[in-house]
Formats: C-alpha cells, sequence, structure tokens
C-alpha cells in the first residue's frame, strides 16, 4: 500500500523578511504561514488515511514548534541543524528512521513560505504521480521576481530549473517559474538526493537540481502548471502582504458566492476560519480576526473590529463596536457604537447601545444596558464576573463593580455605583442625592461677571438671564 508522505520547508531564517519573528510564523488571514500549509495537507482527498506529515525546522524551532502543538494534527518534527539548502532539508527527513518513507511511497514537498496552496492543487500533482517519477508544479505570475525558471527544451521537456541568481538574461526572460511543490516516487527521491552536488559559493544542495540529475538519467518528470495565486512564496515583507490581499480575495469571493452581502468587500478583513452564513449584511471597514462566527440575518455595521466571539442571527453589531474573546451573542441582540464586550454572554433580545465597556459578563434575556455603562471587572490582579438577569434595567452610567449580581426584573438608576448584589425586581440607586441651591448660579455668575468688568476685561461667554 503507497502511502503519500509530505515534507513542509520550514527551517530557514528567512533573513529577507528583516523580522525577529521567524518567517513561516508571520500570519496571512491570522493565521502563520505554516498553518495553512498544515491545514492544506490535512484537507487532501488522498484515501481514508491521515496524511504522513513532516516538518522540517531549524531557525527558532522551539516557537515554531509551540505553535505547531496548537494544531488538531499530529505532525512529525525533524530538525535540520544547519540549513544547508532545500534538497539537504529533504535529505533530513528521507534519511531520518523514523519518518518511515518507503520506496513505493509518494513524497510531496512543499514550502511552508507558500501559504496559499491548496489542497486540490495537491491531490492533483499526487495523481499526476501515478505515471511519472517526478512532477514539478510551475507557475506563471505576472512578476515573476526571483523564482527559478523551468527550462523546457524544444520537444516541451523539463530539462532542469535555474535559480534566478545562475540565469543567464535570456533564462530570465522565461515566465515558467518554479513554485517549489514537487511530488515524488520515494525511490526515485531516495535515488536522486545523493546525486546533488552542493553550489559553489554557497555550499547549499538545491532541490531544484535534481531535475538535471534525473533527466541525465532518463527519468519521466512531469510539470503541472498552477494558479500562481495560490503559490507565490513569501521572502519579504512585501511578499507578505501580497499573499494577504490574495487571500483576501480568495474569501470576499467565497463569501459574496455563499450568500453574504458586502457593501464595500475589499475593506473588509477576514481570518482563515471566519464562518458567516448566508443572509448577513456586512458594511464596510469591518475587521474579522480569529475566532469568528455570525449567524443568518445579521447586520454588522462599519468599523466594527470582531474577533473570538460568535453572534447570533438577526443581531446588529455596530458601527464601531468592539467584540474581543469570549463574546457571545444571542439571536436578536444589539451592541451599538463604542460599545466593548470581553468575555461576555448576551441573553437573546438583550441591547448595549452605547458606550459601555462590559467585561466577564452574563447578560439575561431581553435586558437593556443603559448608555455609559462599565463593569469594573479588575482590581489590578483579579477578574471577576458580573451576572445580570432577565429583564433588567440598567440606567446609563452606571458602574457594576464586580462580583456582582443583578436578580431578573431589577434596574439601576442612573449614575449609580453598584456595589452590592440587587435583588430581583429591585431598583438600585446609589448615588449622592441632589441638592437644587436656588438662584446660586445666577449669582456666581453676577459676582465673576463684576470682577472682570472692574479688571477691564470681557466675559468670554456671557449667558443670559
Ligand atoms: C525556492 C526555490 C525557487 C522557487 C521558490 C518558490 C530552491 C533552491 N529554490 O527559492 O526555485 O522559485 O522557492 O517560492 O529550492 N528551507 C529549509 N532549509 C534550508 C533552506 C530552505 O527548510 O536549508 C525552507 C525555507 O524555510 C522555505 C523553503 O525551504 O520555507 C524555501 O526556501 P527559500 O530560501 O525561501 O527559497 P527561495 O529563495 O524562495
Ligand atoms: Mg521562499
Amino acid at each position: 500500500m503507497t502511502t503519500t508522505h509530505f515534507i513542509i520547508l520550514a527551517a530557514g531564517k528567512g533573513t529577507r523578511m528583516k523580522s525577529d519573528l521567524p518567517k513561516i510564523l508571520h500570519p496571512v488571514g491570522n493565521l502563520a504561514m505554516i498553518g495553512h500549509v498544515v491545514h492544506a495537507v490535512h484537507r487532501t482527498s488522498l484515501g481514508p488515511k491521515a496524511p504522513k506529515v513532516h516538518v522540517v525546522l531549524g531557525d527558532q524551532a522551539d516557537r515554531v514548534q509551540a505553535f505547531l502543538s496548537t494544531l488538531p494534527y499530529d505532525v512529525s518534527i525533524v530538525m535540520q541543524d544547519k540549513q544547508l539548502g532545500t534538497a539537504h532539508a529533504v535529505q533530513t527527513v528521507v534519511d531520518h528512521a523514523r519518518a518511515g518513507i518507503k520506496p513505493q511511497d509518494h513524497v510531496i514537498v512543499l514550502f511552508g513560505d507558500t501559504p496559499l496552496i491548496q489542497p486540490e492543487t495537491i491531490s492533483m500533482l499526487d495523481k499526476e504521480l501515478a505515471n511519472k517519477d517526478m512532477v514539478v508544479a510551475g507557475m506563471t505570475p505576472p512578476d515573476a521576481k526571483q523564482y527559478g525558471r523551468l527550462v523546457v527544451n524544444n520537444l516541451d521537456q523539463l530539462d532542469r530549473i535555474v535559480e534566478f541568481k545562475h540565469a543567464t538574461d535570456y533564462e530570465k526572460t522565461i515566465s515558467l517559474c518554479n513554485s517549489g511543490v514537487m511530488a515524488f516516487q520515494a525511490k526515485t527521491l531516495q535515488k536522486v538526493l545523493p546525486l546533488i552536488q552542493p553550489q559553489a559559493e554557497t555550499g547549499e544542495y538545491y532541490l531544484t537540481d535534481a531535475i538535471e540529475a534525473l533527466r541525465s538519467q532518463g527519468a519521466l518528470i512531469g510539470v503541472v502548471e498552477i494558479d500562481y495565486r495560490e503559490a507565490e512564496g513569501v521572502n519579504t515583507q512585501y511578499d507578505l502582504a501580497q499573499a494577504e490581499v490574495c487571500f483576501q480575495n480568495v474569501m470576499q469571493t467565497k463569501m459574496l458566492e455563499s450568500g453574504v452581502s458586502l457593501q464595500n468587500p475589499s475593506s473588509v478583513h477576514f481570518s482563515f476560519d471566519t464562518v458567516i452564513e448566508p443572509g448577513t449584511f456586512i458594511e464596510p471597514n469591518v475587521y474579522f480576526g480569529a475566532g469568528v462566527t455570525v449567524a443568518k440575518g445579521t447586520h454588522i455595521r462599519a468599523f466594527s473590529h470582531i474577533e473570538g466571539a460568535s453572534i447570533g442571527e438577526n443581531s446588529i453589531v455596530g458601527p464601531f463596536a468592539r467584540l474581543r474573546p469570549g463574546t457571545q451573542l444571542d439571536k436578536n441582540t444589539k451592541v451599538g457604537n463604542f460599545v466593548e464586550l470581553k468575555n461576555t454572554c448576551l441573553g437573546p433580545f438583550a441591547k448595549v447601545n452605547h458606550l459601555s465597556y462590559v467585561g466577564d459578563t452574563i447578560v439575561g434575556e431581553n435586558s437593556n444596558i443603559g448608555a455609559g455603562t462599565i463593569t469594573c471587572n479588575y482590581d489590578g490582579f483579579e477578574k471577576y464576573k458580573t451576572i445580570i438577569g432577565n429583564n433588567v434595567f440598567i440606567g446609563s452610567q452606571s458602574c457594576l463593580v464586580a462580583p456582582v449580581k443583578l436578580g431578573d426584573g431589577s434596574m439601576t438608576a442612573a449614575g449609580s455605583t453598584v456595589t452590592k448584589d440587587v435583588e430581583a425586581d429591585a431598583l438600585c440607586v446609589s448615588r449622592a442625592p441632589q441638592k437644587n441651591l436656588v438662584g446660586k448660579a445666577k449669582a456666581f455668575r453676577v459676582k465673576k461677571q463684576s470682577q472682570k468688568n472692574n479688571q477691564g476685561q470681557l466675559m468670554p461667554c456671557v449667558q443670559g438671564n
């Protein structure tokens, strides 16, 4: 039985990124690039067996490993202590006894810095390998940058891949580029790797040199052209920004096709895992961070920032709302402008319409949180919970000092600071009693005016009687 092994190369330093973060941990759609590749290989359709995935790590391996351990997959890590090139990286896996690669297996090599590769493309390459020794995925991006070029002979066969820095002026005009994705019969790979010679200047072993070595042995090498939008590599911050644009375009198209209305699609930012049901309406300039689901009939108004939140059906959020992780809105909720919710559940028909911070809170069904309400959930050391029952009315500018509970049907008077639990159906009033000093305001103005007049200055603002 043939097993397909995936080798994901991710050991490079990524110096061209000019960043302390390992290159393959830079995010696209709020997921590290390597995460996209690992997800893609797990979504391929190569039969019932789980794929065998080997990730080659080197630079800052502990950070990358910590990230990989957050993914729901079994991934084996192989260390490449010295980054001696892409062929050397593959060799470290092939030599690794525990990798268990057998001659009859398939091996697909992918790069951790090529995050948008799609599972269907990977499956297609595996199928192409059925009657070939090796298959190379080429692409023709509008800007061929410094990609390796595929040199094809007059019989339409791939002769070799030339790296940009070694290419002649003519070879640099070739538009067919190496995406880096390659599929091998394992026995072919095992045979060719020892034949690859190090580069004279750098001592690096290039996987791209496998083609010339195999060609001289009469191997059958296929070339498949794949969509450059999923195959572009990320080497610089500029490339990363371009990959993000590409990813966002794909998400916009997917959302529109599935029945989500986007008023200005390119102004909406999606994450890799954003789920929005059809029949929702998204205004311009909305940011979906990781972990957001939005149910049907919901309207997200402009300039809202949402992450780690689930929004129930027929709700209205924004404009200018901020939903932080742990927010769960039930159906028919309303969250208005300049409202921040964190780790907070709103029951059905609950409303927080204006200028509020509500954190670590449960709000019951049909309750209304008035303008300017603040939950005081943090004492500088610990976080505390606020529990608000059903049909509660919180008056404007209330401070709810947690931990505190407000029973069903209770109310707080505007401006109250609530430090003790409020019984069901009780009205909590907690503010200084009001005193009206009759005529005192006018007397104050008259006094001030006469002082200014004596000093020969005009009052900036003189109010009528
Ligand atoms: C590589 C290809 C180039 C292709 C381009 C596509 C080679 C020699 N060149 O160039 O033909 O057009 O990708 O994006 O293959 N890596 C290791 N260990 C190493 C060296 C690299 O794991 O010793 C990993 C890197 O982390 C990266 C991948 O291999 O994920 C590719 O390396 P990179 O240095 O980015 O190669 P490119 O210059 O982009
Ligand atoms: Mg690269």
